[in-house]
């Protein structure tokens, strides 16, 4: 009996090194309140940094897992950071912020993975959205180089994006419920535009002469909110839109039509509880893709950069 529960105390959990809520309680106790604080104070300023910090949670997720690899500058290798497809994601300067405020109390201690996951999580819960806990304990990658970036783009089919969250876990239910983080955030001009000049019969015609109007000749590639109802809540809205046509982006459009992806929209739709709920589940699933545990990777100390290695 002794010796089971030796086992189940100590060396399961070694052995199965694994993400943990609380991981950091005794080595840095400070860390999540010292994430939340300084996430209360940008979004006092910029209710918008919910919405980059959840498009720069799912780019870092979506590539070599979440390993923080999307937050590593350019050096001799070009790094996902110069890829297309991350073009105007942004946060970057609250998460380096954070770090510099968790490395002056517990250096070396709180890696900037788990920064990201626990930046976006406080954010979230800020703008309306789901209160949860997540479970910590990722370390920071040591590899980011741009030709590894291939997430689906906004005119990708559903198959196409069904068959890529598929690869990392995420059923389509979850994916759906993913998608509902553009329940928050811009579109620029040039991801969409396309919808515009074609007789595209899948937008509300007042939303496509707004649009044109906002794109038309304009040089600097404007955006405009991708939940044209509730841009700074995390809400159910995301869904009713696109069921009435109004999404921005044409993957958002296709999902409120796919026969595969339909019913959930409609499900969302209608019951703002259980589209909460989900989300804060999906979003914790997607804060676990190929995370990196125990040994493996590096805790950081400038999240723009991995460690010296000499
Ligand atoms: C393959 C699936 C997805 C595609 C093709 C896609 C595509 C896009 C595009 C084209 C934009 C506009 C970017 C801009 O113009 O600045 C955008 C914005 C955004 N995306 Fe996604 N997205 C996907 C999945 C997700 C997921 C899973 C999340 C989070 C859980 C997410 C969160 C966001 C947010 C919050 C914004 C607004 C960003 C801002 O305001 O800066 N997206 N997405
Ligand atoms: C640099 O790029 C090469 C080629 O893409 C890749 O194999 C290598 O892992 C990259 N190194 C780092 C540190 O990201
Ligand atoms: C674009 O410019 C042309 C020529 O100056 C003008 O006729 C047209 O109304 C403009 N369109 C928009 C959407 O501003
Ligand atoms: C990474 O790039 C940003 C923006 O150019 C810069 O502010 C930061 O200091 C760089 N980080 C490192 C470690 O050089």
């Amino acid at each position: 009996m002794k010796i089971i529960i030796l086992l189940f105390c100590f060396i399961l959990p070694l052995a199965f090194a694994d993400l943990q809520v609380g991981f950091y309680g005794s080595s840095c106790p400070k860390a999540e309140s010292i994430v939340k604080q300084l996430v209360q104070k940008r979004f006092n300023r910029d209710k918008s940094i919910t919405a980059g910090l959840l498009r720069l949670h799912f780019h870092d997720c979506a590539v070599r897992g979440c390993d923080a690899s999307i937050l590593i500058n350019s050096t001799d290798n070009t790094s996902e950071i110069n890829s297309g497809t991350n073009r105007d994601v942004r946060g970057f300067d609250l998460i380096d912020e954070v770090k510099e405020s968790l490395e002056a109390t517990c250096p070396s201690t709180v890696s900037c993975a788990d920064i990201i996951t626990l930046a976006t999580r406080d954010a979230v819960a800020l703008s309306g959205g789901p209160k949860y806990t997540v479970p910590t304990g990722r370390r920071d990658g040591t590899v980011s180089s741009i030709d590894e970036v291939n997430i689906p783009g906004p005119g990708s089919p559903v198959s196409i994006t069904t068959q890529f969250f598929a690869s990392k876990g995420i059923t389509t239910q979850e994916m759906v419920t993913l998608f509902g983080a553009h329940t928050v955030g811009v579109g620029h001009c040039s991801f969409f535009s396309n919808r515009l000049s074609s007789p595209d019969q899948t937008m509300d015609p007042t939303l496509k002469a707004k649009l044109v109007k906002l794109c038309g000749n304009a040089t600097n590639d404007p955006a405009t909110p991708l939940d044209q109802k509730t841009s700074f809540l995390v809400d159910n809205q995301f869904y009713k839109q696109i069921l009435v046509k109004k999404a921005v982006l044409q993957i958002d459009q296709q999902l409120a039509l796919d026969t595969s992806t339909k019913g959930f929209v409609t499900d969302f739709a209608s019951n703002d509880d259980k589209f909460q709920t989900s989300f804060a589940d999906a979003m914790i699933k997607m804060g676990k893709i190929d995370v990196l545990v125990g040994k493996d990777g590096e805790i950081r100390k400038k999240c723009s950069a991995f460690n010296n290695r000499d």
